[in-house]
């Protein structure tokens, strides 16, 4: 991916922020991910009254991309916060990175944290070092 892919990818992610449902936090996410055949899937964090059904922006858009049968992905943008999003990383939290290890190589997967028109950029490998995955079953 050139500079200019991974900043559009991380537009992508603060547009989607647009759409959170977060009237108990107030802190809006967006994840935008590449997938392997060019396509880009959103997600926005979904909250809900009792709390623990709240869905992560993350876990929605790897969701939505599987439900649409979509294999193999290469990154993903993430963007979040209250009053201004990517002004600030917004880190994704264990459990979306438990579920993306399930789906994504740890070791080319990238993660493009936006902040201030450019980005942080990790592999999943250094966000998930030593993950539980089917190798280990
Ligand atoms: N949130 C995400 O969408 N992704 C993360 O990785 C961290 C947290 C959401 C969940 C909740 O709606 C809000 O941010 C505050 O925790």
């Amino acid at each position: 991916m050139t500079d200019n892919e991974k900043k559009s990818l991380c537009e992508k992610a603060i547009q989607a922020a647009q759409n959170s449902y977060s009237p108990y936090s107030n802190f809006k996410v967006g994840a935008a991910l590449l997938c392997d055949d060019g396509s880009v899937v959103l997600g926005c964090n979904i909250e809900n009254a009792s709390y623990s059904a709240t869905t992560c922006a993350e876990r929605v858009a790897i969701q939505t991309a599987i439900s649409n049968n979509k294999k193999s992905f290469k990154a993903m943008a993430i963007a979040g916060g209250k009053d201004t999003v990517g002004e600030n990383i917004c880190s994704p939290c264990g459990v979306c990175r438990q579920v993306l290890a399930e789906f994504c190589n740890p070791e080319t997967f990238l993660i493009l944290l936006a902040k201030d028109g450019g980005y942080e950029e990790y592999t999943l490998s250094q966000l998930l070092p030593y993950g539980f995955t089917k190798d280990n079953l």
